[in-house]
């Protein structure tokens, strides 16, 4: 069988960057032919598609709710793993988890959030993080979600395969915290009952979802725009306690944080303090 040919009409290209931006807010510029071959790719071939421009077509016949959907999730990008950036992990440790253990040592009480958890490592290393750190006692909620429900289906799963455990996670951890399953390593209850997954866009309004006392926001802003940004910044505000952390991804800086967040450096790590 031929293969299906990639190129991209201009036209088409503009289309399926506004078809991306509208549905789920990310910002892909002009220089992104080869994302758009590489993921659409095998969407066209299972639609028995000739090209990502039948593709177009067929979603401006906005006859396929389902097709419009997958076209959106596969141009998220979901890469994740165990601890990452490890001094974010240390900072909760050694400064935000001392602190709130002496702050709610009456109601032994505690929310976390993992917004755009995508396969759901962050929220189960910080599960694992707070039963490895005395914590076990305490009733402690982690709500990881995403946009994609193929990445929330997944990390409810709490399954993960033989080269995601070798990312990030100490060994030590995968023996204490997980079981064989085949091929696959299973999640054991003591961490995925911790954990909650949902569907959500981090555009709509969150302010239900608190309060929390810390929020992982990591790797997600870098794919919106300013105004988008700040919106979200400004939700997330709304969902944390006073003096609740905001973590950013290690390279992100977010619009018009410091109106409503205090910067705390920990070692090099950035934490923004809910003002
Ligand atoms: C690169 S992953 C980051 C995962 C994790 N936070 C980390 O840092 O390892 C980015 C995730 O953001 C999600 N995402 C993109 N746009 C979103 C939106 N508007 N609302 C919610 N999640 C979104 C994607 O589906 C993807 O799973």
């Amino acid at each position: 069988m031929e293969s299906p040919s990639t190129e991209i009409l201009p036209e088409n290209y503009r289309f399926l960057q506004e078809h991306v931006r509208a549905r789920v807010g990310i910002v892909l510029e002009d220089n992104k032919h080869y994302l758009f071959e590489s993921r659409l790719a095998p969407i066209v071939r299972q639609y028995g598609l000739g090209s990502i421009n039948d593709l177009c077509a067929l979603l401006r016949a906005k006859r396929n709710v389902a097709l419009a959907h997958q076209v959106v999730e596969a141009m998220t990008t979901n890469e994740t793993y165990f601890f990452r950036d490890p001094a974010q992990y240390e900072a909760i440790r050694t400064v935000l988890l001392p602190r709130l253990k002496a702050e709610k040592r009456d109601t032994r009480s505690l929310r976390f959030w993992s917004a755009a958890s995508s396969t759901g490592q962050e929220a189960y290393s910080l599960g694992m993080l707070l039963l490895e750190n005395g914590l076990q006692d305490w009733n402690m909620q982690i709500l990881g979600t995403d946009f994609s429900e193929k990445v929330v289906e997944r990390a409810r799963s709490g399954l993960y395969q033989q080269i995601e455990v070798n990312r990030g996670l100490p060994a030590a951890l995968l023996v204490k915290y997980f079981r064989r399953s085949g091929l696959e390593w299973q999640l054991t209850d003591a961490v995925r009952r911790m954990v909650r997954f949902e569907t959500i866009d981090l555009r709509k309004s969150m302010r239900s979802l608190g309060p929390f006392d810390l929020v992982f926001c990591r790797n997600v802003m870098i794919y919106f725009d300013n105004a988008t940004k700040k919106s979200i910044v400004k939700e997330i505000h709304r969902t944390l306690f006073q003096g609740g952390w905001l973590l950013l991804g290690g390279a992100e800086t977010a619009i018009n944080l410091e109106e409503r967040f205090d910067r705390q450096t920990v070692g090099n790590v950035t934490a923004y303090v809910a003002r």
